[in-house]
Parts: C-alpha cells; structure tokens; sequence
C-alpha cells in the first residue's frame, strides 16, 4: 500500500511545525520534523565542541552515527543549537545521511496512514513524490518576533536585533546554498502564514480533506 506524505517546506519560524501538528492530528498522520535530524547532529557537535566550519571532524563523527533519534527536546532549540544546524546543513554528507535517516524512520514506523513531514526541501528533493506539498511563507520580521518571544518563553536571554540578524543570516543560508536550497517546490500550494493562524483550518481541510478522502 502507498502511504500518504504530505510535504510542508518554508523558512525557519513560518509557522510548518504548528501547521503539521495540526495536519497529523486531524488526519491521523505521523508527525516528521526533519530539522530535528540537524539539530540533533548540531548537538553532538556542540557537546564534543567541534567547529562547525570542521567538515572532515565532522564526517568522522557522522560515519560513526548508525540511526539518529528524531524525538523532540527542548534542549535542542536553543539559538546556539539553530545556528550549528544551518552551518552544517549546507554540507552534502550531512543532508545525504539525514534524508536516509528519515526515509529509514518511515520504513521502519508502524503507521500506516502516512507522514506530514516537514522542512526545507522535502517537498523539492527528499520526497519529490508527495501526495500533496505545502510551502508556508511568512514576513521576516513577524518570524523574527515570533522566535525571540519563544526564547523568552523558553527562559532563553533573547535579544530582538540580534534575533532578526540571526533569521535574516539562516534564510540566506537555506535559500542560497549549493545542496538542496529552500525553494517552493513543483506543485506547492503556496501558504501566507503572516498573521497568527491565517491558512485557516477551513483552508487546509479543503486541500488535505478532498485529497485524503479520495474525492480527487
Ligand atoms: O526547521 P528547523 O529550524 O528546526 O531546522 C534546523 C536547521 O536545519 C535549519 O537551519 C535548516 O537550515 C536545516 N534544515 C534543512 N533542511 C531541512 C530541515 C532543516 O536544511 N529539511
């Protein structure tokens, strides 16, 4: 049996992990956050205090990683785990191992109604075939207010400014890179997420529902 992906790609802060909750829970789907593959490496290399900018350490460490949890922790948003994870993301290794990583967690999961998974490029490279792609966009700025008041929430010290050049530094990453930059991919609907909640559910249960149900 062919299982259900549903793709949600989009910058850092635009609200996918929230839409992909939503999605999973409504349509009885498993719940993939692949950034977490990245910040889980990022982890290592923090606790082991490796430069990320050392991409031969770094492939020693990699090929001496079987499997990587994608369970989530806290621990693993902070500012100084996020911006690790963009530097490694640009290097082919590292993206070649995490899209095995999340093509083996989906083999291996018992669910059988399938995946919302999201990301940066997982509706344009890692699963091209998806049964329906979602691309969330949201204004910079409200992203960057957005992530310093998680911070706070978090009990993090959160400094607005740097915050935005922090947002504004990892999208230019993401979206310029040589492997697998964040575009909208081939087939996306194409979501403006700006104000809190603005796909309205109404809207996601029109594209996912018709498709889920069979009815196209
Ligand atoms: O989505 P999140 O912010 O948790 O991702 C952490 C980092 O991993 C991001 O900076 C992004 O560059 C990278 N990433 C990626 N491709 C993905 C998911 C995340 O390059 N599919």
């Amino acid at each position: 049996m062919k299982i259900n992906i549903i793709t949600i790609d989009g910058p850092a802060g635009s609200g996918k992990g929230k839409i992909a909750k939503y999605v999973a829970k409504k349509w009885k789907l498993k719940h993939l956050d692949s950034g977490i593959f990245y910040r889980r490496i990022a982890y290592i290399i923090s606790k082991k205090k490796i430069n990320p900018i050392n991409k031969i350490t770094i492939k020693i460490l990699i090929n001496d990683i079987d499997q990587i949890s994608s369970q989530k922790n806290k621990i693993l948003r902070s500012e100084k785990i996020s911006n690790i994870a963009s530097i490694i993301a640009e290097y082919k290794f590292v993206r070649d191992f995490v899209n095995t990583q999340q093509k083996l967690t989906i083999k291996k999961s018992k669910n059988k109604n399938g995946f919302v998974i999201d990301g940066r490029d997982i509706g344009s490279v890692v699963f091209k075939n998806a049964s329906i792609k979602l691309y969330i966009d949201v204004d910079v700025n409200i992203r960057a207010k957005r992530r310093h008041k998680q911070l706070i929430d978090m009990g993090e010290k959160s400094i607005y400014p740097q915050i935005l050049k922090d947002i504004k530094l990892r999208d230019k990453k993401d979206k310029s890179r040589k492997n697998s930059p964040l575009v909208i991919p081939e087939g996306a609907y194409v979501v403006d997420n700006s104000s809190k909640f603005s796909i309205t559910q109404n809207q996601l249960n029109i594209i996912i529902g018709k498709y889920i149900n069979g009815k196209y």
